[in-house]
């Protein structure tokens, strides 16, 4: 069977059908799941058990692996997985669950704000690939918001009003709006401020879109009551059901997403039980800041 991708929520997300993402993929079956990125910009993969070498080997064919450092407060000698590997669980090193006054825990609970990930990040991320290692008993969809979309239903004055405006990006200001406001002064330094536009254009398909993110908590140039107003008007926009997909998981699934084109979040669970989800994350190419005004 070939490979062909069917529409899940239309324009927005595509199921993968014919494909084996264990095995190494033709350079034909390459460029259509790239094509089906930029068209859909989520896509679901079924699966069977699949190892952490073979989903780095399977997202390696969309560039190089981001660099993980500085993402978040987990100690090096603490981690449960290899290099390349983004931790998404709720798992320690011995494959418990977190106790619940746990740091890592505590911080790891911002992934249930909107986000797109490594917008902290002077360059941030292409795609990223969570592989559903195991389900938890309760909760735990994962949500992603078009917005492709939620910047096209934007009325004109809107547009114009926000086309040039730069955001700042860091990890505390996400974290800070959940109370977590306590970091060593190694943290700061990691978590300092990056700037992002606010609306920025695909490379391929030259959409425009709303880079929103958690993680932005002021605007360049504009007093911080109303740039956070603005935002979390933007926000509320953005993630209207209608631009939203709701994805449960089944175990084994691997569901893949363009980072410059979504929004996405993790909805709560039984946090007493494992809910083991590993992420690779493939590296963008440029800063967004860098972009010209977005057409
Ligand atoms: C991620 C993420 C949400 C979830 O993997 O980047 O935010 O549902 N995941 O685990
Ligand atoms: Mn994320």
């Amino acid at each position: 069977m070939s490979l062909s991708i069917v529409p899940v929520k239309e324009h927005f997300v595509g199921e993968v059908m014919g494909v084996d993402i264990t095995q190494p993929m033709s350079p034909s079956e390459i460029a259509t799941l790239e094509a089906g990125m930029d068209q859909y910009a989520v896509l679901i993969l079924r699966s069977r058990n699949i190892t952490d070498e073979q989903q780095l080997a399977f997202s390696r064919n969309f560039g190089a692996m981001e660099n993980a450092h500085g993402g978040n407060v987990t100690k090096p000698a603490e981690l449960r997985l290899q290099t390349g590997m983004n931790d998404v669980s709720n798992l320690g090193k011995d494959g418990k669950p977190h106790p619940k006054d746990s740091r890592q825990r505590l911080f790891n609970l911002g992934n249930m704000l909107w986000h797109s990930d490594s917008s902290f990040r002077p360059i941030p991320a292409k795609y990223s690939l969570l592989s559903a290692r195991s389900l938890n008993r309760r909760g735990g969809d994962t949500e992603f918001a078009d917005m492709r979309q939620a910047y096209d239903a934007l009325d004109a004055e809107t547009k114009a009003e926000i086309d040039d405006m730069i955001c700042e990006h860091s990890l505390m200001y996400s974290r800070g709006s959940l109370g977590f406001l306590d970091y060593s002064d190694d943290e700061k330094q990691m978590f300092k401020p990056v700037r992002q536009r606010l609306v920025r254009s695909h490379p391929v398909t030259h959409r425009k879109s709303l880079y929103l993110s958690s993680h932005a908590g002021t605007i360049v140039g504009r007093p911080m009551p109303e740039a956070r107003i603005i935002l979390r008007d933007l926000n509320e926009h953005a993630t209207q059901p209608r631009f939203v997909y709701v994805h449960k998981w089944q175990l084994h699934d691997l569901v893949m997403w363009d980072n410059r084109q979504t929004m996405h979040r993790g909805r709560r669970y039984d946090e007493t039980y494992p809910r083991d989800v590993r992420r690779t994350t493939v590296a963008g190419d440029a800063p967004t800041v860098a972009q010209a005004a977005a057409e």
